[in-house]
């Protein structure tokens, strides 16, 4: 293993040493497989390639200080991939099989999680793609899931530091009742020109508005919104955001240290009424937002330049319990031995 870095780690592809495989055939998912080859053998005509018969999650491992490694809630993104394979007919990978995959990919790739005072994870990338050939617009009979993983730190480069977002209302990344629920490839494609535009003109991400009306907030590109007021925890309610584990998580943290949440419908407006506004995600974590600009309003909504006090807390709270710095009252993470 080369030597590494771990304070300087960014988002990044980095080899691991194994990755683990799992084929769908004759109607049956396979036995895990553990190779050591970072490429696939993939069929000219897979429906991945084609027609974008793909789903893929994010999820991570951390080290704490007592040096055992856990696993983030790996039965939420289990059930999710299972969401996006009936979203877009694929075959649907049990639970169980998803959850062994991810464990084994973190057992083997072990020394790649990095050291508890580096601040930086191990991210799991499960992967599923039609590989069956079809040259019609059908899904495939054979499917491959891929389970790869890799030592990690900050989406965004800055860190917990805030950054500005911006609101285009000529692209959008989701239909109303679209894929946008699901973690599909297709979601993404669709987002990678404004979200370059934005890295170019110096946003950290592109915010969202609801595709039929553009008057609510719906997501960033890569991660959920949040807003702060009145004491409350407010996200957005949307047929046509990705369900995210974190937020999910948030809620739960932010009821426990004395907010109310609120998940509805946000109003364009509202961004004015906000004392805290950030992202958040498995790999953006928290990213604190001090600007949202609305680019074709030439309009800013500013935020301050320091993470607000509840997204400190927020922040740190999670992070403790993803550590194991603090007990794990949830059954939200699972220690690997
Ligand atoms: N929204 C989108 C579009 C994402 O890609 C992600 C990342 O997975 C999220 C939200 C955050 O979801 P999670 O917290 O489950 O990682
Ligand atoms: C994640 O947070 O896991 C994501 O999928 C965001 C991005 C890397 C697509």
């Amino acid at each position: 293993m080369e030597n590494i870095d771990w304070k300087k780690l960014g988002f990044g592809y980095r080899d691991t040493d194994y990755n683990v495989r799992c084929y769908y055939k004759d109607g049956e998912w396979g036995e895990l497989e553990v190779s050591t080859s970072a490429t696939i053998n993939l069929h000219m005509a897979a429906t991945a390639l084609h027609y974008g018969q793909e789903a893929f999650e994010g999820l991570k491992a951390f080290k704490g200080k007592d040096g055992k490694v856990r696993i983030f809630r790996m039965d939420e993104n289990a059930k999710r991939m299972q969401n996006s394979c009936d979203g877009i007919l694929m075959a649907k990978l049990p639970i169980e099989k998803f959850t062994a995959a991810v464990r084994l990919a973190v057992e083997k790739n072990i020394d790649f999680v990095p050291p508890y005072d580096s601040g930086a994870s191990l991210y799991i990338r499960p992967l599923l793609i039609g590989s069956g050939p079809q040259i019609g617009v059908k899904p495939a009979n054979e499917f491959l899931f891929v389970v790869f993983v890799m030592p990690v730190g900050p989406y965004f480069p800055q860190g917990f530091v805030p950054t500005n977002l911006v609101i285009y209302r000529e692209y959008d990344r989701a239909a109303p009742q679209g894929t946008g629920k699901y973690k599909v490839g297709g979601n993404y494609a669709a987002s990678m020109y404004e979200g370059q535009l934005a890295k170019h003109e110096g946003f950290s991400a592109v915010l969202y508005l609801d595709s039929r009306e553009k008057k609510y907030i719906d997501e960033c590109g890569p991660a959920n919104f949040f807003g702060i007021k009145n004491n409350t925890y407010i996200t957005p309610k949307s047929e046509s955001i990705l369900p995210s584990i974190t937020n999910k998580s948030l809620m739960t943290l932010a009821e426990e240290m004395g907010l109310k949440v609120e998940q509805r419908k946000i109003p364009y407006e509202e961004l004015a009424d906000f004392n805290e506004v950030g992202a958040c995600g498995t790999a953006a974590v928290i990213s604190p937002i001090k600007g949202v600009y609305d680019s074709d309003n030439d309009k800013w909504f500013k935020y301050g330049e320091e993470p607000g006090d509840w997204s400190i807390k927020l922040y740190n709270k999670l992070r403790a319990i993803q550590y194991g710095d603090e007990p794990d009252k949830y059954g939200w993470v699972e220690i690997i031995e």
